[in-house]
């Protein structure tokens, strides 16, 4: 039953506040049509995305985890005309449908899609000297989880928000015993942003067309 009402109030509140538009749309079918799984956020929390980067005012966004770039196109969306946006993304052909589907949106020339295992493309980042960003969203794989939040804290301004999606795994994440390397991942993150001097931190669970899931928000309080 539950799961049944999530669904419907989250498309109640998708009709009212985040109406169909062609361009994402548009990305939602591409994806499916080439068989990527459907994991992006939903429309409700895309736009919540948007409506974050937009309240810091947002330049440089740094997202690692494309799939099919509707996330990607959401927080594109925030940025001035000559902010920029890098996406990370280690399957090529998740690289290629997010990059048709950036054309389509008219975001592609702000969008610099780095393929490659992010563990390796943060490497390089760190190397060009590009940071500081003043957003991250963190949606890739979540063993790594901490690995990129430490990239994620040496590449944020002071003001900036670290955003992570999917912290609670249908409530998977109180299990202290789990085994799965994605639980151990994000509890090993929430425990670190509870200490972690340079950031103000919560988690919040939500439920919705994704099931019971969450995310994490940290506010950058230190200069990188
Ligand atoms: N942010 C997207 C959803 C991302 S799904 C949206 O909301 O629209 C997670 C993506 O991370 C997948 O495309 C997967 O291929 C990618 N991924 C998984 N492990 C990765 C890694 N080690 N490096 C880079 N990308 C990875
Ligand atoms: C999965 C990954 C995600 O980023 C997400 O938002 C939902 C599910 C997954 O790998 O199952
Ligand atoms: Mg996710």
């Amino acid at each position: 039953m539950s799961e049944q009402l999530w669904s419907a109030v989250d498309a109640y509140l998708c009709g009212l506040l985040v109406p169909g538009d062609p361009a994402l749309d548009a990305a939602l079918e591409a994806s499916a049509a080439a068989g990527l799984p459907p994991i992006q956020v939903a429309p409700n929390q895309g736009k919540l995305l948007q409506l974050l980067a937009r309240m810091i005012g947002a330049r440089r966004i740094l997202e690692i985890g494309t799939l099919g770039g509707y996330s990607t196109i959401w927080l594109a969306r925030a940025l001035p005309p000559d902010g920029t946006l890098i996406t990370l993304e280690a399957d090529a052909k998740h690289a290629d449908v997010a990059r048709a589907n950036f054309s389509r949106a008219g975001v592609d020339r702000q969008i610099d899609l780095r393929l490659g295992l992010a563990l390796d493309t943060l490497k390089q980042i760190s190397t060009e000297g590009i940071a500081p960003f003043d957003l991250v969203f963190i949606d890739a794989d979540k063993a790594n989880i901490p690995a990129y939040f430490s990239f994620a804290l040496d590449f944020t301004r002071r003001g900036g928000l670290v955003i992570v999606d999917n912290v609670i795994r249908s409530g998977a994440v109180i299990d202290a015993a789990s085994a799965d390397p994605d639980i151990r991942g994000i509890r090993q993150f929430n425990e670190r942003i509870a200490r972690e001097p340079r950031v103000s931190a919560t988690a919040i669970q939500t439920v919705g067309s994704k099931g019971h899931d969450g995310f994490a928000l940290a506010l950058v309080t230190a200069d990188p």
